[in-house]
């Protein structure tokens, strides 16, 4: 049996991560989603989890050290052995140790077609630079910010008259399309590979 099981980290709303299951659920997507993690207790992402009957578990990183945190998060993961681990609004960056546990398996989307506009306020960065064109990409994560090999990114048209809110809807919605994509891509690349070893 192929691993298609995904882990999904996220810190907030989770828009992405519902994105992903509604593509499983369509059959898009030849996935499952075996837990939703948050580092944020009240995070909106973890009801939606729990209202698809996904694993929604949280340990809050408030107060925490960071390594003894990321210790947690990966003796939380082990057991699910997921095939891939998805950053989707996680808003923290992942250590070197986290990413030796799951090497090349830990995939990122970012709203900006990196290199450019890295780190928060993405949306807003393009803005300030005057861009006519930004977008999202969806990456795999190494140990840089928002770095890594791209799997896909889609270009969003910057308007006249564009706010970090309209823009960021706009991209939003690119990143719905693209995310459980470049995942469909990814695990086709891993298994393929393991299926000619
Ligand atoms: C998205 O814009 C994503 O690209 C960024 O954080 C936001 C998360 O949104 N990393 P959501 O929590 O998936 O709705």
């Amino acid at each position: 049996m192929e691993n298609r099981k995904l882990a999904m980290l996220i810190s907030g709303r989770g828009s992405n991560f519902v994105a992903i299951q509604e593509a499983i659920l369509r059959g898009d997507l030849n996935a499952q989603i075996c837990c939703v993690f948050s580092n944020v207790e009240n995070a909106a992402g973890l009801d939606r989890a729990k209202e698809f009957g996904l694993t929604a578990i949280c340990i809050p990183s408030r107060g925490m050290e960071r390594a003894k945190h990321e210790d947690m998060l990966i003796d939380t993961l082990r057991p699910f052995d997921p095939a891939l681990v998805c950053l989707a609004g996680y808003m923290r960056v992942v250590s070197p140790k986290f990413l030796r546990e799951f090497p090349s398996r830990v995939l990122n989307i970012h709203p900006s077609l990196l290199p450019s506009f890295p780190g928060i306020h993405a949306q807003r960065q393009a803005l300030q630079y005057g861009v006519k064109v930004s977008g999202c990409t969806v990456h795999i994560a190494d140990e840089g910010v928002d770095t890594g090999p791209i799997l896909m990114q889609q270009a969003v048209e910057v308007v006249e008259g564009d706010t970090e809110e309209t823009l960021s809807a706009r991209i939003l919605e690119q990143e719905h399309r693209i995310y459980w994509r470049a995942i469909a891509l990814m695990l086709e690349k891993m298994h393929s590979r393991s299926r000619m070893a």
